[in-house]
């Protein structure tokens, strides 16, 4: 991959069409948030505005609606196949793949993983300490997942890191950028498993928290949003970010 002289490459578009576009080997991580296709146990359910789904109704100056969360289990593991066998074409030998998911569809999300070629690793918890809403009778929704896996064996010589499985982040309140949009904190953490000045890939950059993250850690970042509005945050926020001393 060509990089400009700024540290990150942003695509407007579909996430499989502009990843067929990218060569083979050409980024070390990819991390991604994508549209977990969840928010319902019925079709009628999953299809309702992802606003409706997934934001308190009490809540202030509401953000867009984000495009693709649509999908049934079966129709998300056809659709994530795809996109994960391309993430896995370009990216290099030992890379890592970052999936988030939720509950309902961790068990779609890993057989996705598991089509498209990947070594499935193992699974990151994201613990959201007290920031979740408390529910009569039910256990707290309180953890999101991320499926970890690596493009064939992990090369643990190259970056022999120790880390966490379990990471306690409060979600982020207020000055949100994206109706689901992941805390710069808790991305910082994963980053944690990729190695100095890496390439790392999102193809649903929503408001861009990975690259923000990326290229405070010294990484470039390549992004990719469907959405006009939300790839405008996304350019905002980024180049907002001042040049890294990493980055070359
Ligand atoms: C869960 S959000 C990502 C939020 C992001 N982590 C953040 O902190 O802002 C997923 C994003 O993927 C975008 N999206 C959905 N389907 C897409 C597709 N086929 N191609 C590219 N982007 C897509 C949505 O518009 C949405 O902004």
């Amino acid at each position: 991959m060509t990089h400009t002289t700024l540290p990150y490459t942003i695509h407007r578009g579909d996430a499989l069409q502009v990843l067929r576009g990218l060569a083979d080997a050409s980024v070390d991580a990819v991390i991604t948030d994508p549209p977990y296709c969840s928010g319902g146990q019925t079709m009628a359910a999953r299809a309702r505005p992802t606003g409706e789904k997934y934001i308190n109704s009490g809540s202030k100056a509401p953000l867009p609606d984000f495009e693709g969360d649509f999908r049934d289990q079966r129709g998300f593991l056809a659709w994530a196949s795809q996109w994960l066998a391309e993430c896995h074409r370009v990216t290099k030998p030992g890379g890592h793949l970052l999936a988030f998911i939720d509950w309902r569809m961790l068990p779609t999300m890993t057989d996705a993983v598991q089509v498209a070629g990947w070594v499935w690793q193992g699974i990151v918890v994201w613990d959201k300490t007290g920031g979740c809403r408390p529910q009569r009778g039910r256990f707290r929704s309180q953890a999101e997942y991320v499926v970890w896996a690596s493009r064939g064996p992990l090369d643990i010589k190259a970056h022999p890191v120790v880390l966490p499985g379990v990471l306690p982040v409060h979600p982020q309140l207020g000055g949100k950028q994206h109706q689901v949009g992941k805390p710069e904190s808790l991305m910082e953490k994963l980053l944690a498993i990729v190695p100095p000045a890496s390439t790392v890939l999102d193809p649903f950059m929503g408001s861009a928290t990975t690259g923000v993250a990326a290229l405070r850690a010294g990484h470039h970042f390549v992004g990719v949003e469907m959405s006009e509005g939300y790839f405008d945050v996304a350019e905002k926020r980024l180049q907002r970010e001042p040049p890294n001393r990493f980055v070359q």
